[in-house]
């Protein structure tokens, strides 16, 4: 097994590691580059939206002074992410962790779903559209990505699933005023397979690699506000002990803790970090 180049400070001092972020232009992936980055780890990010990921790396690099990266990158194309790998070990030479957070994240919340959302009708294309993206993006990044830490003797791999993995959707949460039953909107169905599918992906992918010094875990995140209409934020609230929905940077502890040595004896585990909403 490969030890860490760099002597470590602390648990948590990711310095020089170099961690590939799915999803990296999205809401959370900024977090977790944010994460990385606050520790002196390197955050690659990568996104089907290749511009978002690069302003943001933009942005870390200077912030933390750090060498970010982003660049653009489709999870469900293995040729494009074995290409983007040979880039990455030109750039850095190494690889230490692997965060699968991508995912297509329809905001039910917002209305935006009303006409596709329910079980009945969802379509089939959504479906496949949606187990692409956050189950085989997260499979084949973990065969590409993954086998290269594999190869070295060391790395992790985080999972970023939902609390929605470990519970069923409560869908009166997502109930819009005045329509009838057959069109309330519905958190889909996809999303809880994928969800859950991570959780299958992250105790194979543990007890897989365990003989080759790659960790794999998944974080179930409870929802982030973000600016969703208030009612929901109310309905929502009520279902967690905590009494409130996540602020954005309140999974940073937790991308910390996964992918530093800080977990060192903890593999194919699921952290959820939910306000409580599953322990009741
Ligand atoms: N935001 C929440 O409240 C919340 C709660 C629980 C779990 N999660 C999970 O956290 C993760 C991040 O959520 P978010 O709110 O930041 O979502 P987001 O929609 O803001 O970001 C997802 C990102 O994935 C990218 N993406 C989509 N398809 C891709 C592909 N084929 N290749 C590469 N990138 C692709 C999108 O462009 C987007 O930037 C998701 O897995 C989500 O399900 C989020």
């Amino acid at each position: 097994m490969v030890e860490p180049a760099t002597p470590r400070s602390s648990l948590f001092d990711l310095t020089g590691r170099v961690a590939v972020i799915t999803g990296g232009a999205g809401l959370l992936g900024e977090q977790h580059a944010r994460a990385i980055a606050s520790e002196g780890g390197i955050p690659v990010l990568v996104d089907v939206s290749g511009r978002g990921a690069a302003e943001m790396a933009e942005r870390i690099s200077t912030e933390y002074r750090v060498p970010a990266w982003g660049c653009r990158v489709d999870i469900t194309k293995v040729d494009e992410l074995q290409g983007f790998l040979a880039q990455l070990l030109d750039r850095f030479g190494r690889l230490d962790i692997l965060i699968n957070n991508a995912a297509n994240n329809p905001r039910v919340e917002n209305g935006g779903a009303v006409n596709f959302s329910r079980f009945e009708h969802f379509p089939l294309a959504q479906w496949q559209a949606d187990l692409a993206v956050g189950l085989t993006g997260a499979f084949l990044c973990s065969q590409v990505l993954g086998s290269e830490m594999a190869r070295r003797g060391a790395g992790v791999i985080v999972n970023v699933a939902s609390d929605l993995a470990l519970i069923g959707p409560d869908q009166r949460v997502y109930r819009q005023p005045g329509l009838p039953p057959h069109l309330q909107p519905v958190k889909p169905v996809s999303y809880s397979a994928v969800k859950a599918g991570l959780l299958g992906l992250t105790r194979y992918l543990a007890t897989y690699w365990s003989d080759r010094g790659v960790r794999a875990n998944a974080l179930c995140p409870g929802g982030v506000s973000n600016g969703q209409p208030q009612d929901f934020v109310v309905r929502l609230s009520e279902l967690i002990p905590l009494g409130r929905m996540a602020h954005v940077d309140e999974y940073r502890g937790a991308i910390l803790f996964l992918c530093s040595d800080a977990s060192s004896y903890m593999t194919g585990a699921i952290l959820a970090v939910d306000g409580g909403r599953t322990c009741w």
